[in-house]
């Protein structure tokens, strides 16, 4: 079997991996390639494919499951995302109350307010010039995972650099220190909240929860919950921000559009920024525990499966002209949150934060434009978030 080396195609591949797949799917919905950071894994590009694989349950997301992942235990593990039935149920369970859209509509006059602040102090720059990603992109969805877990005090800068390195790493040496060390740092968090400081908040809940068999959060699983809220919670909606907005203002006439009408238009704009340019590029890692046939590739037992959630974003045997973009297309389903029982739990807060700092950012700068070349723009590493490092504005 073939290997394609993606490493091949270099920086080009980070900054716009968008040619790669149109090419992979032209040739078939599953490949083997090897990532740009040197592992082979069974690369699915086909939307429909996709989604059956993401429900699929002869993929596994345990990686304990597969003898031949050296991933090594590490102390945040024991979260839902890395966990198959029954153990993802129950731990799934254990949250899913606090993320209904009904109890995260609660919170919008939060986002609103902790929106408008963070813009009232990036606006006060005397040359008008900013950086969206530190000034708003970043701090909103911290801020806001924070708030609802109750650290407020958690160091958001330390913190940024570990989970930043976590989900898109520059050191790729094997040994995961990002995570190890924030999995240190979160058990002193948790420590501190059980002895000194419970409260009202999410953390102090699952500290307390039993559901109603008695069943209770280990202090390994309680230290992978936090660690999964808190870089779930905001690596993945700071780059639908900063997506969003540079998506914008590459299409000047979709950006008037939305500017006209931000009522009737910015639920389709996040939908359509999400299909385009989503900030998860592939879901996490799964594992085959038998062999499983993808088109006409028959992907071997304990294999890893990469399923690239942009170049479902992109298949045209789903969307009509998918390289255009067009915040009035008629709604139809994207995978940019996931499928199936690992969907993600927090859409309906990304939604509402991404629709806020987009509008927000949008009604008080309308004639925001990027400060610098598309081609100065530092990407993030790695398959598994799409976004820049950096995203410097003028208004
Ligand atoms: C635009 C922002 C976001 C995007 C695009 C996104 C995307 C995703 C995707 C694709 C998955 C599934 C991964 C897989 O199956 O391998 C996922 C899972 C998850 N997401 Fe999000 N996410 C976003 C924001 C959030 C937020 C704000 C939170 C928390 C407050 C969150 C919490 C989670 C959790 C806990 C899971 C695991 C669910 C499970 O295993 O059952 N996400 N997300």
């Amino acid at each position: 079997m073939t290997v394609i080396d993606l490493g091949e195609y270099g920086e080009e591949f980070t900054a716009n991996p968008h040619p790669v797949y149109t090419k992979l799917r032209a040739e078939g919905p599953a490949h083997l390639v090897r990532t740009p950071e040197g592992g082979d894994v069974w690369l699915i590009v086909g939307h429909e494919e996709g989604r059956a694989a993401l429900a699929d349950p002869r993929l596994s997301k345990d990686w304990r499951s597969n003898d031949d992942w050296e991933y090594g235990e590490l102390p945040v593990s024991a979260n839902m995302l890395e966990t198959d039935p029954p153990q993802h149920t129950r731990l799934r369970k254990l949250v899913a109350r606090e993320f209904t859209p009904r109890r995260i509509e609660a919170l919008r006059p939060r986002v609103q307010e902790v929106t408008d602040g963070l813009l009232d102090a990036m606006l006060a720059a005397p040359d008008r010039t900013a950086d969206l990603v530190d000034s708003l992109a970043f701090p909103l969805p911290m801020t806001v995972i924070c708030e609802l877990l109750g650290v407020p005090d958690l160091d958001q800068e330390a913190f940024r650099v570990l989970s930043n390195e976590a989900v898109a790493p520059t050191v790729n040496d094997g040994k995961n220190t990002s995570v190890r060390e924030m999995g240190e740092y979160l058990i002193g968090l948790i420590e501190d909240k059980r002895c000194t400081r419970p409260g009202d908040d999410l953390m102090s809940a699952l500290i307390r929860a039993r559901d109603e068999d008695g069943d209770q959060l280990s202090p390994e699983e309680l230290i992978g919950m936090a660690f999964l809220l808190l870089v779930a919670g905001h690596e993945t909606t700071v780059n639908l921000i900063s997506n969003g907005v540079r998506t914008l203002l590459g299409h000047p006439g979709q950006l008037a559009a939305l500017c006209a009408d931000f009522d009737g238009l910015i639920d389709g704009a996040i939908e359509e920024i999400l299909r385009y340019e989503g900030p998860v590029e592939t879901a996490t890692y799964r594992f085959t525990k038998e062999p499983v046939l993808v088109g006409d590739a028959l992907i071997p037992a304990g294999a890893p499966v990469l399923i690239s959630l942009a170049s479902a974003g992109r298949d045209p045997l789903r969307h009509a002209a998918p390289d255009r973009f067009d915040i009035r297309r008629a709604p139809q389903s994207h995978l940019a949150f996931g499928h199936g029982i690992h969907f993600c739990l927090g859409a309906p807060l990304a939604r509402m934060e991404g629709r806020i700092a987009v509008r927000s950012l949008l009604e008080r700068t309308p004639d925001l434009q990027l400060a610098t070349e598309s081609a100065q723009l530092e990407w993030l590493p790695g398959m598994l978030i799409r976004g820049v490092r950096h995203l410097p504005v003028r208004w």
